[in-house]
């Protein structure tokens, strides 16, 4: 398994350019199955997450085509169920939307319950809270979830969901775009990807409304035919780079970004004296004076991302006082702390808070990426830190981050990826999941 290996304390100065959004990639590859023809998806990030899924359509009798490295041509019009898939099912997260997508396609449904980054308990019951108001029946048992449709076709519906959930709201969506009749799902997550899916749907042929607002109203048609569509760029790796920025010092512009998606990050960043500026379809990040400490407080889009909250720590932990930062949005998400604390990090941990005392510096140490976003998070603490940092486990960072050693090297980082053949230890978690 690859450990990187990072020199820290260099600015970072040039040009970044963003790749396709990882979470919208997860939810709009499942969604393909519903399309009837041809579909083609462009600006597909190049991470392990979006190659299994694929390859998960692949198995279900799917034909998959790269045109280049980021374009793929799926054919969904003979796939069908398989348990071939099963061992990919588990490992990633984002299959649950296969739930949504063999609903709407088949009217019934066959996958394993999905794993995920651990930040506590993960539940999916506002998802099958959905899919039953849709008209499935619903069982799971011994690691499977099985679901079918009355007449073989879900009919629309008013669902009200208890809790605001980007999986859930992204489900539903899907599963109701083929049902029978019109469905209304109320309080409803808003982030970008939910309505980079509702925009792909709607190109080739669906009837939704309401995506970035509380509530989303679908007319189900009868089939979606294909065409292209380009992913939207993802806002948690632009966010990852403007706090490595912002750690390092220095100034970069990070290009094919959507700055009204970055702007709750921006916000915290001006906060903390960082200057940003914003352009069209990129944002330049400079940092010259000392950071200032400032609290944080995840929620769901547009709030401050969760997804950030590591990487936001990082940079946190050497500005000057004392930051408050609450997790609003899972009930576990601070594993990392200790690692940033083997760097020099005076970070107390309280339930769902934190207080980040900074320091003047964090020192370079061993460190293991404990889920995707940790790892990103010391990847930035290592960047800014005096001497050696290795990070273990990055594995994890490398299911939702394209190219980051290379990316940042061409930014002036001193990091490398070192290879070592994988212990039986380290065999086992490339098949753990991810979020
Ligand atoms: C997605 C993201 C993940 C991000 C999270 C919150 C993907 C693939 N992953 O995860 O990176 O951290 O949004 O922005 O897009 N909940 C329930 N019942 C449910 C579903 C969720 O109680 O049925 C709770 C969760 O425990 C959590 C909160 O709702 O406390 C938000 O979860 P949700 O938005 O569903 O997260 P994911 O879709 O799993």
């Amino acid at each position: 398994m690859d450990k990187y290996v990072i020199k820290g304390g260099k600015p970072l100065y040039g040009e970044v350019e963003i790749s396709g959004a990882k979470n919208a990639a997860v939810a709009i590859i499942p969604a393909a199955m519903l399309v009837d023809g041809v579909c083609r998806i462009e600006n597909l990030p190049e991470i392990s997450d979006t190659e299994k899924l694929l390859r998960i359509l692949e198995l279900m009798g799917a034909r998959v085509s790269y045109v280049n490295a980021t374009t793929v041509d799926v054919d969904c019009r003979s796939v069908g169920l398989s348990n071939k898939i099963y061992s990919l099912t588990r490992s990633i997260r984002a299959s649950y939307y296969l739930i949504g997508s063999m609903l709407g396609r088949f009217g019934k449904a066959s996958t394993t319950m999905p794993g995920g980054c651990n930040f506590g308990v993960r539940p999916i019951d506002q998802h099958i809270k959905g899919m039953r108001a849709l008209g499935a029946t619903i069982s799971i048992g011994r690691g499977l979830i099985k679901a079918e449709a009355e007449d073989g076709r879900l009919h629309g519906a008013y669902i009200y969901l208890d809790k605001v959930s980007v999986g859930a709201t992204i489900n539903i969506m899907i599963a109701a775009t083929l049902a029978n009749g019109r469905t209304v799902i109320e309080n409803v997550a808003r982030e970008p990807h939910i309505v980079d899916l509702a925009n792909f749907l709607n190109s080739m042929g669906a009837d939704i409304r309401g995506a970035g607002t509380d509530t989303i109203k679908i007319r189900g048609v009868e089939r979606l035919h294909g065409g292209s569509y380009s992913l939207i760029p993802d806002q948690i790796e632009a966010g990852t780079y403007m706090t490595a920025v912002a750690a390092t010092g220095g100034e970069v512009k990070i290009t094919n970004v959507i700055p009204r998606h970055l702007e709750c990050i921006s916000a915290k960043l001006r906060e903390m004296s960082v200057s940003i500026t914003e352009g069209d379809d990129y944002v330049v990040v400079k940092r010259e004076r000392p950071l200032l400490c400032t609290n944080v407080k995840t929620q769901p889009y547009p709030g401050f991302p969760t997804d950030m909250q590591p990487q936001i720590c990082a940079v946190l932990c050497h500005a000057t006082g004392t930051s408050i930062i609450t997790e609003g949005v899972w009930d576990n998400r601070f594993k990392y702390v200790n690692e940033l604390k083997k760097m020099g990090a005076e970070i107390t941990v309280s339930g769902k808070t934190a207080i980040v005392e900074g320091v003047k510096t964090l020192i370079g140490a061993p460190v293991a990426a404990c889920d995707l976003r940790a790892g990103a998070a010391m990847v930035v603490a290592g960047l800014c830190a005096e001497g050696v940092t290795t990070i273990e486990d990055v594995i994890y960072i490398e299911r939702g981050y394209q190219n980051i050693v290379g990316k940042l090297r061409a930014l002036g980082a001193d990091i490398v990826a070192v290879s070592e053949p994988d212990t039986p230890e380290e065999q086992d978690k490339r098949m753990e999941s991810v979020c």
